[in-house]
Formats: C-alpha cells, sequence, structure tokens
C-alpha cells in the first residue's frame, strides 16, 4: 500500500487590527485557532494604532508557543509560514508579518503573505460543506463591505462595495450614539432581540450604481430620531432596543437587496457570507433564506471564522502556496485593499 502524502503544516500569524491571532492547519483541517482580542479599546471608544501595536508585540510570542503546544508540534515542523499583509493598522500589521518573516528565516521555510480581505473572501472553506465556484460572496466587516463574484482561487470580480460608512462601521456608529459602547454590533443585536424591527422605519439609501452601498444616511436618521425624541440621549430601554430593531432591519434589509439582485443577474453555485457581521443572526437568517429561493448552498463560516482570525489567513496562505506563490522577505504592510485589487466585472 502506498503511503498518503504527508500534510503540510501551516502556520499562519494574523494582527491587522485589534486581535491577535496564530493558527495551525494540517492542510486544510484547523489543528489550533487561537484569538487574542485587545478588549481595553473600550475605554478610548475606539481602537487606538499605537496601543494595539504595542498589544500585538507582548503577545505574538507567547500565542505562537501555544498554538504549537495545542497541535503538539515543534517549530521546526512547520513547513510554511503566512502572515498578514494588509489591509490594516501599519503598526499592527507591522508586528505579525516582520514576526513571520523572522521565522521563515530563521527556520529557512517558505513564507506567503496575505490579503486580510481575500483571508475572509475564501473562509467559507474553513467550513466542512465548501462554497463552490462561482459563487458569490458578501464581505461585511468593520473597515469594509464588498459584493464580489469570485470565479476561482485566483478570479475575483469586484461587483459592489460601500460608497462610505462599512456596516460593521455602521453598527459600530449606532451602538456609540445609543451608549452601547465600542464595538457595536454584538450588543445592538442582544437588544434588538426584544424590540420590534417595525416600530421605527428608517430608509435605505436607493443608489444609482445597483451594487454599491451607503449606510451613512441611516446612521444620521437614527442620530436625528434620536435628537428629536429624547433629551441628553435619555432612551428608555424600550426604545432603545426598537431602535435597535429597527436599525438592524433597515441594515439587513439594504444588504439583501443588493445580494437578490445580483443573484437575479449572475448564475452562481454557491453564496457565501463573511466578515465579522457575519456573525450577526438575522443577516445569517435572512441570506439563508434568500438562498433557498435561488436553489443554491449558503455557506456562512462558524463564528470563530466571521472576526478576524489565523485560521482563514493560513488557508488563504495554503491555496496561495499551492498555486505557485512564494513571498520574499521584503513584503512590507499595506494599509489599504491595492487598488485595481479586484477585477471588474460588468453590471449587467
Ligand atoms: O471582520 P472583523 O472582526 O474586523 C474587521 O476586519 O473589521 O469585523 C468587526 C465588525 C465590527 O464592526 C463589529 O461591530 C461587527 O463586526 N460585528 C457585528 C456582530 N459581531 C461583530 N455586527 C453585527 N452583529 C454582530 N453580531
Ligand atoms: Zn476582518
Amino acid at each position: 500500500m502506498m503511503a498518503s502524502p504527508r500534510k503540510l503544516k501551516i502556520l499562519g500569524i494574523e494582527s491587522s487590527c485589534d486581535e491577535t491571532s496564530v493558527a495551525i492547519l494540517s492542510d486544510e483541517d484547523v489543528k489550533v485557532n487561537l484569538i487574542s482580542s485587545q478588549h481595553f479599546h473600550k475605554t478610548y471608544g475606539g481602537v487606538v494604532p499605537e496601543l494595539s501595536s504595542r498589544a500585538h508585540l507582548q503577545i505574538i510570542k507567547p500565542l505562537v508557543d501555544s498554538a504549537l503546544e495545542s497541535a503538539n508540534l515543534k517549530i521546526n515542523e512547520i513547513d510554511l509560514i503566512a502572515a498578514t499583509a494588509g489591509p490594516g493598522l501599519i503598526g499592527a500589521l507591522l508586528v505579525g508579518l516582520t514576526f513571520a518573516k523572522g521565522l521563515s528565516y530563521s527556520l529557512n521555510k517558505p513564507f506567503v503573505s496575505v490579503n486580510h480581505i481575500e483571508g475572509h473572501i475564501y473562509s467559507g472553506f474553513l467550513m466542512d460543506k465548501k462554497p463552490e465556484f462561482p459563487m458569490l460572496v458578501l464581505v461585511v466587516s468593520g473597515g469594509h463591505t464588498l459584493l464580489l463574484y469570485v470565479e476561482s482561487f485566483t478570479k475575483i470580480f469586484l461587483l459592489g462595495t460601500t460608497v462610505d460608512d462599512a456596516a460593521g462601521e455602521a453598527f459600530d456608529k449606532v451602538s456609540k450614539l445609543l451608549g452601547f459602547g465600542y464595538p457595536g454590533g454584538q450588543q445592538i443585536e442582544t437588544s434588538a432581540l426584544k424590540g420590534d424591527e417595525k416600530s421605527i422605519k428608517f430608509p435605505i439609501a436607493e443608489l444609482k450604481d445597483e451594487y454599491n452601498f451607503s449606510f451613512s444616511g441611516l446612521k444620521t436618521s437614527v442620530l436625528r430620531f434620536v435628537q428629536k425624541n429624547f433629551t441628553n440621549r435619555n432612551i428608555p430601554e424600550i426604545d432603545l432596543n426598537n431602535i435597535s430593531a429597527s436599525f438592524q432591519k433597515a441594515l439587513v434589509d439594504a444588504l439583501v437587496q443588493k445580494v437578490n439582485f445580483a443573484l437575479q443577474n449572475h448564475k452562481v453555485k454557491s453564496l457565501s457570507l463573511v466578515g465579522g457581521v457575519a456573525a450577526n443572526q438575522k443577516l445569517r437568517n435572512e441570506l439563508n433564506n434568500l438562498a433557498d429561493q435561488f436553489k443554491i448552498p449558503c455557506i456562512i463560516p462558524s463564528l470563530s471564522y466571521c472576526g478576524d482570525n489565523a485560521a482563514m489567513i493560513a488557508l488563504r496562505g495554503l491555496q496561495l502556496f499551492k498555486s505557485g506563490v512564494r513571498d520574499s522577505l521584503r513584503a512590507k504592510p499595506y494599509p489599504a485593499i491595492p487598488q485595481n485589487h479586484f477585477l471588474r466585472l460588468s453590471n449587467s
């Protein structure tokens, strides 16, 4: 009997914002996915870049050691090292990226730099039931809202994006103005569960560019509603819950409308919802229902793979490695998605 080929052991590192994460994969199987969240940013109402970098620096080495221990591996048994290079906070990225490059150099093991958004895009492949190409992907995170037609592991077409705030950013801003604090998605969702989503009608932006999103008007109308109806932001709990539920409904409706429109115009074999806001149960339910109507599977990562995590970075690193990519130790961090990074598909 032929021995089956040895599985590749991939070490993934993510440090683009306020989560330090280290994962180890054995081929595509996640052996360990450790996530250390920097909760102290809550005090400041948002992520403080300099504090974020310092916290990454303190935790990165112990986290890599813990991950190796949990996976029962020695560092020299790792075959490939993958780290996020961008987009994100430069100082934060620099910590994970430099640490990964240092390991690659000292162990003489290949290194692949990963685009964080591509990590999210293909994160559905971490699940047992994999997406099928071509797939439509909705990326909803704190920094990005993207609707994508994904043809393969290398061909990603951009259909639409937000013209102002990202979906997660809208959750966070409304959360702040309702007094729930930062980050706000989870807190709005909890409050919304106790509210009536039909109690207030917040508007959904009508944009000429059919696949683009806009959320700043929605945020402003929540602000106006609060200013008009309550003095000094003194909002009784019942109203807080109704505002949360009505805001969440408007935002989810806006997302679902565009996905529906894209599914009508593009024949795909699967739908995938990814990114931090994909943790939202209402959005998960509605996209699952929509996919059912189109008779295609909807792949949504489990909660630990929705927010920032290194498992998705290791997996994307493996996909790139298999397609021949090897990065030099000169790879630099970058703050934003490079221009024209995604291909353009005509919106028809
Ligand atoms: O992907 P992610 O962890 O970080 C970025 O790359 O931005 O996304 C974080 C975002 C935050 O804006 C947070 O409020 C939002 O995801 N979020 C949620 C929920 N959980 C996290 N939004 C809505 N509902 C949730 N349950
Ligand atoms: Zn992210």
